[in-house]
C-alpha cells in the first residue's frame, strides 16, 4: 500500500503524467545547484538520454532558467533582450503533448495533445529516447524589421539554451541544442503563422545514459 502510494505521487510529480489541461509548475527552486565556475567546466552537449521522467521541480527550474522572470517588478527575464523586446516564445513537447511556458504566471499552457517530439531532430530516435523537448520560437511581430528581429531573436535563443546548459550541467542532466529540425513541420504542427513567428531551435533534455 505504502509503495503503490508513492509510486502514484511520483508519477503525479513527473512530466509524463501532465494532464490535458494548463499546470501551474511549483516555484523554481532558486537557491544551490553547482557553482556557476563549475556549471561552465561541465557544460557540454551529450546526446545519450534515458526516459527517466523529469519532475515537475526540475521543469519549472529549467524553464526559469531558459526564460523565467526573474525580476517581477520590472517584469524582466532571466536573459537579456534586445530593446527589452521579450519576445521569445517557449513551448515544451513531450509523450502527453505541447505546452506554451507562460512565465509570469509560472504556468504551462496546453497547447495541443501532440507528442512533437519526433520533429526536435533529423532523426526522430534521438529525441523520442529522452522525456522532453524545448522549442524555442520567435515572435517576429515585434518589430517592423524582420532581419534584425530575427538577428536578435538568435541571440536571444542562445541566451535561454546556454542558461539551460548551464542547469543542466548543474542537475546532472544531459542535453543538446538542435538547429538540424524539422522546422517545416514543427511550425505546421505549432500552428504558426510564419509572417509572424518562427522556430529557431529546439533543445532535447532527459537524463544521461551512464
Ligand atoms: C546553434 C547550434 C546548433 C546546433 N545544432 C545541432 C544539431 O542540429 N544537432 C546536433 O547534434 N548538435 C547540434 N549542436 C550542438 C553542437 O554540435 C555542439 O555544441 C558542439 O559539437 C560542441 O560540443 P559541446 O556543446 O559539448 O561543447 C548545435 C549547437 C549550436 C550552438
Amino acid at each position: 500500500m505504502k509503495t503503490t502510494c508513492i509510486m502514484i505521487a511520483a508519477a503525479l510529480t513527473c512530466l509524463t503524467s501532465l494532464s490535458a489541461t494548463d499546470i501551474s509548475l511549483p516555484a523554481p527552486d532558486k537557491k544551490g545547484g553547482k557553482p556557476l565556475m563549475q556549471a561552465l567546466t561541465e557544460r557540454r552537449t551529450n546526446r545519450n538520454f534515458t526516459k527517466t521522467p523529469i519532475s515537475r521541480q526540475d521543469l519549472s527550474n529549467i524553464l526559469y532558467a531558459a526564460y523565467g522572470i526573474n525580476r517581477p517588478e520590472a517584469d524582466k527575464h532571466t536573459i537579456p533582450t534586445a530593446i527589452n523586446m521579450k519576445n521569445l516564445v517557449l513551448y515544451v513537447t513531450s509523450a502527453d503533448g505541447t505546452y506554451r511556458y507562460d512565465a509570469k504566471a509560472n504556468k504551462l499552457i496546453r497547447h495541443s495533445r501532440k507528442d512533437l517530439r519526433q520533429f526536435a531532430f533529423m532523426r526522430k530516435s534521438m529525441p523520442l529516447s529522452s522525456p522532453l523537448s524545448l522549442i524555442y520560437v520567435a515572435d517576429l511581430s515585434k518589430g517592423k524589421d524582420r532581419a534584425s528581429i530575427l538577428t536578435y531573436s538568435h541571440a536571444h535563443a542562445g541566451s535561454a539554451y546556454q542558461n539551460v546548459y548551464l542547469y543542466c550541467a548543474s542537475r546532472g542532466l544531459a542535453t543538446v541544442i538542435c538547429g538540424g529540425f524539422r522546422k517545416d513541420v514543427m511550425e505546421k504542427e505549432l500552428g504558426l503563422d510564419t509572417k509572424k513567428f518562427a522556430v529557431l531551435y529546439t533543445q532535447i533534455i532527459g537524463f544521461p545514459k551512464k
